[in-house]
């Protein structure tokens, strides 16, 4: 049968594979690496700064010049506009000009035949960079005393905080290390610029946001957006680190290419990539809760700090979203949250899924852990005695009422799928004859609001072509990473028109076809550009039915498109059919299309209102095997439930699920970043010293089921968001391994367990408990 025809049943709600899957597993799916190199293309390698801050004296040009191959050596004076590609405050030089802030910070760029001549070149960059060290901060701790910070602190209040606290029956005051996390996309950072004619500019760039690198390349060069055109077919992951940190690369390949009037590739090797660019933040969080007897949250009072790296970045957004998911599934009556974005000599940290809202929610967690292992209850009752109300005790701490709680049924039936109750029971059984193997079992819940926080960023375009032959092209504002949003798009493309997926194919994310987009970001891909998208298709299908409607005489009612058929009252024409003689009788068979986001509005200083349209729901249950004498351990099973709305795709979503839960059981568990604390270097560069989750690590009893919900707002297909929020499920593995680790002490003291989990984490709060217990 004909592919175009193939007969589907709708194609919204089915768990069809990935556009691009079989691609991906024949090697056969471009990433910008592989596009076929133009004649006379250069390789571009940046020179990094060897010390954390100083006065940046001068570069040794011409010795970097005579090397094998160099073809051009450009610093901060040969950027012909404005040097800076900071995302919104414009604090971010993109060669450094005076003064460099963090050891790696790219002070010059090396232009060469070769990519291997370009690196060789810049790796003498400590010979050549003549540099006065200045003191630097590199702790959260140090800038924080020093009040460093990139904006002012943050506040967001509810009640009386510190009268409830003075109040309240008990207290616990705990301070948290959070560590970051590396994005580690396997893709790393590429920008391939290429020269056009009359000044204008292409580029192929990794990019989760294809217009901010347009505008940053636009004033960078000191041209018009309309003279850059920035492309993106896919990503090998992004994970939020070529939101903003894409810009670099690109400007820089920009700048050589129309200096040098020759196409340039910069493509960073990972250990440069660790050492340039910024990732998730790692956050301090102390804590005050005032508490009743059932655990209850009366008042809390929280301080969170966060290393926001040399420059702004996105630091502050990452601030906002951390404060507003502090209250995760909770009703918070009284709250005193305070916000700091601290400024270090090291990366610019920036958006990693989840967006600071993992940072906030866990600290909520892992205090109602403590609470209730003080009052000797099961973690789960306390958590139960704090969720959000339907009726009442629904309002979160900035204002926004939660019109769509199912956390309640949605932990019901996970306790009982996963039988947590009995399985407690025997666990306490297992742990009190094995001495050094401990059990630990932990049920945490997740809510996440989805929405960007800043209301206008809401909105995505999209154009869907329908060729005389039937065929579809879908183009729109939002860009594949790995997620599936093409597949999804598609599939909402297919089911408005009534025909088959065969029929629709998405195209490379293009500046020049859908303008002035948001990122790729905040889980809103398929939200937006799904919606756009079917706008745009729903056109094109009134078009047409009233077209047919006329010509036959028959209501509008009585014309549908179905299984690539079109039906007017009794009559049934191919699809192709129509479309062809729509085409002769002059229909317009492409439209563009449109949407923003309702209901949203948020006030920045008071830090109130509606910043998310609705909230995405899910809960684990994770059991863990410790060893107390080395610190190694095993998740033995993980059972998820996640609220994914009415799925477009369950197979996509599930995919996300998982992948989400093995990436934030990574950040909880092995991912580690260390920086040298006298020199500032990041000594944790590559996966020799960072160590992601490999298949070896998925626990061998995995269960992972969407909840079956659907979306109370008017979501595309009613959907929710999926991108993020499952980052959040691996608490439950966090607070497996601290339940274990507390069974050493007869769950009597709070183990002092940083995250992450590291075996050598683990050893010291195991030891913290026995010291604290002789
Ligand atoms: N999944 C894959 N495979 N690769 C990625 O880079 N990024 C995550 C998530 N899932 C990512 C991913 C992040 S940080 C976000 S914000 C969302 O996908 C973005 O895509 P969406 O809005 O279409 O869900
Ligand atoms: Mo995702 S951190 O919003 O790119």
């Amino acid at each position: 049968m004909d592919r175009l025809t193939m007969k589907t049943a709708t194609a919204a709600g089915q768990s069809l594979p990935h556009e691009s899957a079989h691609l991906h597993v024949a090697g056969a799916a471009p990433y910008i690496d592989d596009l076929p190199e133009l004649a006379g293309t250069l390789h571009c390698a940046l020179g990094l700064s060897p010390v954390a801050h100083g006065r940046l004296l001068g570069v040794d040009v011409a010795t970097i010049k005579a090397m094998p191959g160099v073809v051009a050596v450009l610093t901060a004076q040969d950027v012909p506009g404005k040097n800076d590609c900071g995302a919104i405050i414009h604090d971010e030089p993109i060669l450094a000009d005076g003064e460099v802030h963090f050891l790696g910070h790219p002070v010059f760029a090396v232009i060469a035949t070769d990519r291997e001549s370009a690196r060789r070149a810049a790796a003498r960059a400590k010979d050549v960079i003549q540099v006065e060290a200045l003191p630097s901060l590199l702790t959260i701790e140090a800038a924080h005393a020093a009040e460093s910070y990139v904006v002012p602190p943050m506040h967001l209040k509810r009640g009386d905080a510190a009268g409830a606290m003075a109040q309240a029956p008990h207290r616990l005051k705990d301070r948290f290390y959070l560590g970051g996390q590396e994005q580690f996309y396997l893709e790393g950072q590429i920008s391939y610029a290429i020269p056009r004619e009359n000044n204008g500019m292409l580029v192929h760039c990794s990019t989760q946001h294809p217009s901010e690198m347009q505008h940053h390349i636009a004033h960078a060069l000191g041209l018009h957006s309309h003279h850059i055109q920035v492309e993106c077919r896919r990503m090998g992951g992004g994970f939020g680190g070529k939101e903003s940190q894409s810009a670099v690369f690109a400007c820089i390949a920009a700048i050589a290419a129309r200096k040098l009037k020759r196409p340039v590739k910069l493509r960073v090797d990972r250990d440069d990539d660790f050492m340039i660019t910024g990732r998730r933040h790692c956050f301090i969080h102390d804590y005050e809760i005032g508490h009743d007897d059932q655990g209850r949250i009366l008042a809390a009072e929280v301080n969170m700090v966060s290393r926001a790296g040399w420059s702004a970045d996105l630091s502050p957004p990452v601030m906002t979203r951390a404060l507003c998911h502090f209250d995760n599934a909770y009703w918070l009556p009284n709250v005193s949250m305070h916000g700091y974005c601290a400024r270090t000599n090291t990366q610019s940290n920036t958006a990693f899924r989840g967006f600071g809202g993992p940072q906030g929610a866990l600290a909520v967690e892992v205090a109602l852990d403590s609470i209730a292992r003080k009052l000797k209850l099961d973690a789960l009752d306390v958590r139960l005695a704090n969720l959000y109300g339907l009726q009442e005790n629904n309002v979160t701490p900035y204002g926004q009422t939660v019109e769509d709680n199912v956390l309640r049924p949605l932990i019901d039936e996970l306790v009982a799928s996963s039988d947590y109750r009995a399985r407690r029971q025997s666990l306490e059984a297992f742990n009190a004859c094995s001495p050094v193997l401990k059990k630990g079992l932990a049920l945490t819940p997740l809510k996440f609001g989805i929405s960007f926080n800043v209301v206008h960023l809401n909105q995505a375009g999209a154009l869907v072509h329908i060729y005389t032959d039937g065929s579809v092209l879908v183009n729109h504002g939002g860009t594949e990473m790995g997620q599936g949003l093409n597949t999804k798009v598609a599939q909402m493309v297919a089911h408005t028109l009534g025909v088959s997926m065969a029929r629709v194919r998405v195209t490379a994310t293009d500046t020049a076809k859908v303008v002035n987009t948001s990122a790729t970001a905040a889980s809103t891909g398929s939200d937006l550009n799904g919606k756009a998208a079917a706008d745009a298709a729903r056109q094109i299908i009134e078009r047409l039915t009233k077209f047919l409607a006329d010509r036959e005489q028959v209501p509008e009612d009585a014309v549908r498109f179905v299984d690539d058929q079109v039906e007017i009252g009794s009559q049934k024409l191919s699809f192709e059919q129509v479309i062809s003689e729509a085409y002769f009788a002059r229909i317009q068979l492409w439209s563009d299309g449109f949407y923003t986001t309702p209901k949203l509005h948020w006030d920045r200083t008071t830090m109130q209102g509606r910043p998310f349209f609705y909230f995405a729901y899910g809960a684990a249950v994770s059991e863990v095997l410790v060893d107390t004498l080395t610190g190694e351990w095993r998740l033995l099973r993980a059972e998820v439930l996640h609220d994914a709305g009415q799925s477009i795709n369950p197979a996509v979503d599930i995919g996300q699920i998982e992948g989400g839960f093995i990436q934030g059981m990574g950040w909880l568990t092995s991912e580690e970043l260390y920086w040298h604390p006298e020199s500032g270097r990041l000594m944790t560069h590559a996966p020799s010293t960072y160590k992601i989750p490999t298949a070896s690590d998925c626990p061998a009893d995995f269960r992972v089921k969407l909840f079956d919900n659907i979306n109370v707002e008017d979501t595309i297909h009613r959907s929710k968001a999926v991108g993020e929020p499952p980052l959040l499920l691996p608490f439950s593995v966090f607070l497996a391994i601290r339940d274990a680790v507390s069974s050493v002490g007869g769950h009597d003291i709070d183990p002092p367990l940083r995250a992450p989990a590291t075996p050598e984490a683990i050893l010291d709060a195991v030891d913290a408990v026995k010291a604290a217990r002789a």
